[in-house]
């Protein structure tokens, strides 16, 4: 079984993070059990955000149910290419006004980090996470009671690593080919600092 990637992530990372990578081959035997599911969004829960308005809207669909049919045919098609072997799949979704009219300024940025909480959390418990941005959002809102001010952002692919083996040749490479920019690419210098 294939399930290492040759990923240069930093090797002084925690294992959680140094190990994880958006897998596209996830064990299409596995079944996420009640109390993994609830875990998983526990650590949504008690993410923290901008004045603790917890703005992050989620739904959680196990594979073989209903509403995990409904919210696949969510996902666009280069999605759905290799996301049915996940366990789970979970919509995020941001309140970025209030029923009052309040705007949440930092509403995006905290449900972004209710993803990275859930997606730590799936790793300490074996798990593996693939965020998709790539949904139609008119699908989720037809599918789902989504109030005015909350905006569909993501759906997550949960479930178990399985074998790169079943992947065809060109998603195996991009699956093992991983980069990053140098963090020198990433420091903002001071003004004037590089005249
Ligand atoms: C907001 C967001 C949206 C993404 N959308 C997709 C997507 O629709 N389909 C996909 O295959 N990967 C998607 N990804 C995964 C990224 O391509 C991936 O995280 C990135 O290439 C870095 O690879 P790594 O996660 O393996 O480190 C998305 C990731 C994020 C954070």
């Amino acid at each position: 079984m294939t399930t290492t990637t040759s990923a240069p992530a930093a090797p002084d990372l925690h294992p959680l993070l140094s190990e994880r990578w958006s897998t596209r081959a996830f064990d299409p035997e596995h079944q996420l059990d009640d109390e993994t599911a609830g875990r998983l969004l526990e650590a949504v829960r008690w993410t923290p955000s901008a004045s603790n308005t917890q703005p992050w809207r989620v739904a959680l669909a196990l594979r073989g149910t209903p509403e995990h049919e409904v919210l696949f045919g969510t996902l666009m098609g280069f999605n759905t290419a290799w996301a049915a072997g996940a366990s789970a799949l979970v919509l995020v979704a941001a309140e970025r006004t209030t029923p009052e009219g309040k705007d949440l300024r930092w509403a995006d940025l905290d449900a972004g980090q209710a993803v990275a909480h859930l997606t730590v959390q799936a790793a300490a418990e074996g798990l593996v996470v693939h965020t998709m941005g790539g949904i139609e959002v008119e699908r989720v809102r037809e599918a789902y009671e989504v109030p005015a001010g909350v905006e569909p952002l993501v759906v997550l692919a949960v479930g178990r690593q399985g074998d790169l083996s079943v992947l065809d040749e060109k998603t195996r490479r991009r699956e093992l080919e991983r980069s990053r920019r140098p963090l020198s690419e990433l420091v903002l210098p001071l003004r004037g600092a590089s005249a």
